[in-house]
């Protein structure tokens, strides 16, 4: 093999480890945008633009009020308001999610009230052994599940930027946190 070819593929198997761990591809998750730029500062923006899948304590906090690099890694909902899904009570919505680099963990999609970064309710999934790498193939429903929404939110979630349902995986051993957060009410 040439040198060259060595080079870039070393190039592509550090891109890959070093990059990539996990993140939600649908329903549509929270992006950053300028609000977070506002809220978190710009390093905070391009570490998530350089690896939408990395954890959270990649993302530098410039400690702002404003800014939690812990809820949504900081992704804000004014940079998303077009993404809002309308859920109804007991609705089932499917996950895709991409593990490129699985960590074990655990692992659970919860509502989170995002003002005060509080779960509500129960988690609508939970799993005690996520992304396990010492599996030769991963649990299907690792990438691909669904989950119910709660009959009765007590009132909750029914106002744009109020409720996210937050996808939530620990790598244990990494220990990386990884978050994905959709913007949904209740109708
Ligand atoms: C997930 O990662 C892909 C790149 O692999 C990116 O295109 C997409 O915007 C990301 N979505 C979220 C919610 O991070
Ligand atoms: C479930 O997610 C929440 C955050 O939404 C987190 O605080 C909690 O530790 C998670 N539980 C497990 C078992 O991973
Ligand atoms: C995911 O699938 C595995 C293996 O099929 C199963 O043992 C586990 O209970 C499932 N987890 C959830 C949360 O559905």
């Amino acid at each position: 093999m040439h040198t060259t070819s060595l080079l870039s593929l070393a190039a592509t198997l550090f891109t890959t480890s070093a990059f990539a761990h996990g993140n939600v591809t649908s329903p549509p998750a929270r992006l950053p945008g300028p609000a977070m730029r506002q809220a978190c500062g710009a390093g905070a923006v391009s570490a998530v633009q350089s690896d939408f899948t990395g954890p959270l304590e990649n993302i530098p906090s410039n400690g702002a009020p404003d800014c939690n690099t812990f809820l949504c890694k900081g992704q804000q909902f004014a940079d998303n308001q077009a993404n809002v899904q309308a859920f109804s009570a007991g609705q089932v919505v499917d996950f895709e999610v991409q593990l490129p680099i699985p960590h074990e963990g655990p692992c659970n999609v919860s509502i989170v009230d995002t003002a005060t970064n509080t779960v509500v309710g129960d988690p609508l999934i939970e799993f005690a052994s996520y992304a396990d790498e010492n599996l030769a193939v991963l649990p299907a429903n690792n990438t691909q599940f669904s989950v119910q929404m709660p009959a009765d939110l007590g009132g909750k979630c029914t106002v744009e930027g109020e409720c996210v349902m937050q996808w939530f995986w620990f790598g244990t051993n990494a220990q990386q946190t990884y978050e994905d957060c959709v913007d949904f009410v209740m109708v």
